[in-house]
């Protein structure tokens, strides 16, 4: 098993080029399979993510090859879908798998998914994805573990109001819509970046698609898409991680490509901390030399604070000054990275899916253990400001959603090396 040792205290200091957005990457390589011309993207993070979505597409019958002398360069051709179901084995690894069913549903009028079960941060059901194709007119069965979902004359716009803004729901809804006989109106659709990005690029491909960034989002049925290329927008999570890099170190990086806007309330709330965020041209700057003041945080869906930024924004809280609160209002078990941040020294108490944090003067390297994406990614940084050496074990999580994340460090100044 990899794990990264790590020596504390450096603050760092450099440019970081930020990839492709994996949340984005993910539902535009399903997208594939909506039709039967080739989907050209380019940017697409090389994370583990997109290598299982990659291989659940070649079972269901898309061709995909990178693009030669493109890095991040992919081809993906589904000219026509030979299997409709989406096996366990692959589903229960990544729960974006679940973003198969709206295309194939919508391409081939029937989709069997695996449910994807559970994960450390929390049930996560799929109850609205499978509402909402209800509203479709798809009928929808569960039976031994799998979701059988089928629609022998085809989907039928509608209305869906989603009682929830979920991301996955909202994207699956919409790429289904697209191939639906009349329009569909989605109110109470989630307003993410990611969500944006795929409207362009269905749209690129002879969608039509509107509001989407907005609650309702409106969506013509046409009868067949044909090929696009299209470029996943730089990922903002990964942005906001490194920018909190910068600030828990009291260091200074230049973010490439970074857009401050598609932060939302992180934004906000990293300036309130007392970090400096300069907006270029070509990305952003997080300055984090002023040092650190306690701030209060509760995560919301965009444009509120991200929750899959908020283990690491609680990792910058561990030695700011003064006290802070941080509320998990997304997941109902997103705070397993608190146990191990005491580890290394943080002063933090969970009262439900709240966590007082008091800001200590410095942490100290220990041995501490990664349990899911975003989680590992908050001991590092903790691990890149305390004293001393730390060991994160299980940073398969890590290579989930960050492309080359010790490279990126490495060359900005920090001491981390990957030991198998
Ligand atoms: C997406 O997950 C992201 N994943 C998550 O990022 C992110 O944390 C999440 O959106 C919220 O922003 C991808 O885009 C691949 P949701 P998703 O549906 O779509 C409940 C990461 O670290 N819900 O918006 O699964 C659900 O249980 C990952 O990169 C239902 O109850 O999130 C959760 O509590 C982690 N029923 C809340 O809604 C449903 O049918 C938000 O879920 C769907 C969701």
């Amino acid at each position: 098993m990899d794990r990264l040792v790590i020596k504390g205290g450096v603050p760092l200091d450099g440019a970081i080029e930020v990839s492709g957005a994996k949340n984005a990457a993910l539902p535009l390589m399903a997208v594939s399979l909506l039709s039967a011309e080739p989907l050209e993207l380019r940017n697409v993070p090389d994370v583990a993510d997109v290598g299982s979505m990659w291989r659940l597409l070649q079972v269901l019958g898309a061709e995909a090859r990178h693009l030669a002398g493109s890095p991040g360069g992919l081809v993906l051709h589904c000219p026509a879908v030979l299997d409709r179901k989406a096996p366990y084995d692959i589903v229960r690894r990544m729960r974006a798998s679940v973003l198969v069913l709206g295309p194939l549903l919508a391409r081939e009028g029937e989709a069997e998914v695996s449910l994807p079960g559970g994960c450390a941060i929390g049930t996560r059901p799929i109850d609205l994805h499978l509402a909402g194709f209800e509203r479709l007119g798809a009928e929808i069965d569960l039976s031994g573990g799998y979701v059988r979902a089928r629609a022998p004359n085809g989907l039928k716009g509608a209305e869906i109001r989603l009682s929830q803004p979920s991301v996955g729901a909202t994207e699956n809804l919409m790429m289904a819509a697209t191939l639906a006989d009349g329009e569909t109106v989605i109110v109470g659709a989630a307003r993410e970046p990611e969500i944006v990005d795929l409207a362009h690029c269905l749209n690129a491909m002879g969608a039509k698609v509107e509001g989407a960034g907005t609650a309702r989002i409106r969506v013509e049925g046409v009868p067949r898409l044909g090929a696009a290329t299209h470029r996943v927008l730089p990922d903002r999570i990964e942005a906001g991680t490194y920018a909190m890099a910068a600030a828990i170190t009291g260091g200074r990086l230049h973010l490439k490509h970074a857009r401050l806007d598609l932060l939302g309330a992180v934004r906000d709330k990293l300036l309130e901390a007392g970090v400096r965020l300069d907006q270029a041209e070509d990305g952003f700057t997080a300055d984090g030399s002023a040092g650190l003041q306690g701030v209060d945080a509760m995560t919301h869906p965009f444009p509120g604070f991200a929750t899959d930024l908020q283990a690491q924004f609680m990792a910058l809280m561990t030695v700011a000054r003064g006290a802070s609160m941080i509320t998990e209002t997304i997941f109902e078990n997103r705070f397993m990275h608190v146990p191990e941040l005491a580890r290394l020294g943080a002063r933090i108490v969970v009262q439900g899916n709240s966590a007082m944090i008091r800001g200590v003067d410095s942490l100290r390297g220990a041995p501490v253990m990664a349990t899911d994406l975003r989680a590992s990614v908050s001991l590092v940084l903790a691990a890149l400001a305390a004293e001393g050496e730390s060991e994160v074990n299980r940073i398969y999580h890590l290579d989930r959603g960050y492309e080359g994340l010790e490279k990126k460090l490495v060359a900005v100044g920090a001491r981390i090396e990957r030991v198998s």
